[in-house]
This record gives C-alpha cells, structure tokens and sequence, in this order.
C-alpha cells in the first residue's frame, strides 16, 4: 500500500569522500534518473552527535548540498533539504526513542565503534542515533533507504522500530523499509589501513580520497595506498585474501560503471604501476567536474541557502500530516 520513495541522508561532519561519492551519493543519482520520487537530506542534527564547531557547521552543510547538487541531485526532481528546518525529525525521533528497546541500541556495532572502550563518555545523541535515523526515514514512508553496507543495521533497526510501533498500536501506518546496498562499492575502505572504511571524519587525509581533491593530490593518494605486491588475478576469486587490491579494482569499478569482474579482465597481470595512475586518471577523469562544480556553488552560499529551505518547505509538506497522524495515534 506504500509507493515506492527513497529516502538518504548525509552527515555534514567534514568533507565528502569518494566513499560517500560512490556509496550514496552517486547512487541516489541513479534513482532520481529512474524516476523515483526521491528525498535527500543533510543530516545536521546527526552530526552533532560528536562535538561540531557551531561557526563550522553551517558551511560544511552548504558543503554537503553542493556535493549533492555538482554530483546531480536536481532539486526539482528530488526534494533536497537540511535536517534541523524540519523540526518534525526530532518530534518523531522522540517518539521512536519510547519504541525502540535499550538492549537494540546496544547491539549497535557502530555505535561500539565510534565509542570505543570509553562509551559512558559519548553523548546520549550518539548511543540514540539509529531512533533519529528511524524517524528521518518513516517520517515520509520511504519505502527504500540506499546506504553503504556501514548503515545496514541501523535500516533493519528502523524496520524493527516500524514493526514494533505497528504492532503495539494496532495499525500497518508504517512500512517495513528496504535498505539498498548494491554496486560495486558498498564498502569504500581507507587507502592506509584495508580494516576501516573511509569517512570524512576521524581520520588523516593520506586515508581517504577527498571530492574536492585536485588531480595531484588524487594521483598522489591513490600512489601511495597499501597494496601487496602481486600483480592483479584474473577472476575475482584471486582478490578473496587481498582487501587492499580488492578496494582499489572495486573503485575503478563503480566509477566507470561496470563490475569489478569485469575490470579485471581488462587488468588480470597488470601490477600496480600500470593500475594505480589509470585508476588514478579515471578517478580525476569523474571527479574533477564535480569538484569544479561544487566549487562553483560554493561561492554563492545564499543561492544554497534558498535551495535547502525551498527543500523543507516541500518536505515539510509530506512530514507535517504524517506527524499528525503518528501524534493521534499514540494519544498525544
Ligand atoms: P561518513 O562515515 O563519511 O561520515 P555518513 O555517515 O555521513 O559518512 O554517511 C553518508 C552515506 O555515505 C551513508 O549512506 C554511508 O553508508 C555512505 N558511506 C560513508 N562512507 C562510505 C564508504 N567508505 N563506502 C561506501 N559508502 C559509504
Ligand atoms: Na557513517
């Protein structure tokens, strides 16, 4: 009884990545293209669930937006907005906090992860995020939620927290929503260490590929990344023992649009001084008008602005009833 809508966020906790590039942003790309009624968000009330500098924040948010705008999300299709103008997430997200459970919230690996050994000391946004996540999402029955393979569990936690709302209050009001984790780059890892994925925070910049990089610095960064010393295999089997290599085919991959399989039949029995510069060009080769276009928004951060509330008008327009509806249903 749902129509199918799609519904991503991006956190403005620094700046974008090829990881979310090719994890998200990319992809949302691909939805909009097909058709789909489609909502984007810059999730800021997300990102200050670390410490984020209050001068800071607004210009990493118009950041965000430009990478979506320059990568071609096209605000007349899609609904693209800023979290904290639609006052509604918090107000659902308050609500699924009396849903969820506290022992979901600690199985949460990411959370563990970001929390490390000293957890008591995160903030009680950090532990409660998959909850705002959850109503950022059944805000506007979004029927489907793409995200790299890091937001799996907080998708299948939001459907949990549907179920549970539609169970206990005796309605189907919700829909159980489908997390969408496909392409070749899922799982984007960091160039110097194959354990941990690339994020735009908590790491050094030698770690990740920027959206913003120049070609030097990309040339540079994709150089020097960890790799062993075999040359490429034939088949994708000859990549099961080697996260390393298996990244950087899985790039190039998902940035000239084809599998990784089959960029390794171009490739088996090169070594990485013939693969590194032609991932390296390719990587330059669709970055670049990107960056410049991003740049280029950037120098207008008011025609940002004006595209991020005309954004939250119209979501505001789907999120304010359903709100409502969710209000008079739990008795409120
Ligand atoms: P980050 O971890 O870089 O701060 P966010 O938490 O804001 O990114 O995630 C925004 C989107 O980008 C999510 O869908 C997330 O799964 C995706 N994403 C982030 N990092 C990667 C990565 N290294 N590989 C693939 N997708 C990623
Ligand atoms: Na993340």
């Amino acid at each position: 009884q749902f129509s199918t809508r799609v519904f991503s966020g991006i956190k403005p906790s620094g700046g974008l990545t090829l990881g979310n590039y090719l994890g998200a942003i990319k992809r949302f790309v691909d939805w909009q293209e097909r058709g789909t009624d489609c909502i984007f968000c810059v999730v800021d009330l997300h990102a200050i669930t670390v410490w984020q500098e209050p001068s800071e924040l607004p210009g990493m948010t118009r950041e965000v937006a430009a990478g979506y705008l320059a990568a071609g999300i096209d605000p007349e299709k899609s609904i693209l907005f800023n979290q904290s103008q639609v006052h509604e997430h918090a107000e659902l997200a308050w609500i699924f906090n009396c849903v969820a459970r506290v022992g979901w919230m600690n199985r949460m690996t990411q959370f563990k992860e970001k929390a490390g050994k000293n957890s008591e000391k995160e903030s009680l946004g950090l532990y409660a995020y998959p909850s705002l996540m959850a109503a950022d999402i059944l805000l506007y029955h979004a029927t489907h939620v793409p995200v790299g393979e890091d937001q799996k569990q907080h998708v299948e936690l939001t459907r949990d927290i549907a179920a549970k709302f539609n169970h206990d209050y005796g309605t189907e009001f919700f829909p159980l929503t489908e997390p969408v984790i496909d392409g070749p780059a899922t799982r984007v890892m960091n160039l110097r260490d194959g354990s941990k994925k690339m994020s735009k925070s908590g790491q050094s910049d030698m770690e990740r590929i920027n959206m913003t990089d120049d070609a030097d610095t990309i040339a540079k960064k994709f150089k020097k990344a960890r790799t062993d010393p075999e040359p490429l295999p034939e088949t994708m089997e000859g990549l099961k023992e080697r996260p390393e290599a298996r990244n950087l085919v899985d790039i190039y991959a998902s940035l000239s649009d084809r599998s990784s399989a089959e960029v390794l039949r171009d490739y088996a029995g090169a070594g990485w001084g013939q693969f590194k510069p032609a991932l390296a060009e390719l990587a330059v080769e669709k970055l670049a008008p990107v960056a410049e276009e991003m740049r280029r928004l950037m120098d207008d951060p008011a025609e940002i602005d004006r595209t991020l509330a005309r954004g939250a008008e119209r979501a505001r327009a789907i999120a304010a009833p359903i709100l409502a509806k969710t209000y008079e249903t739990v008795g409120l």
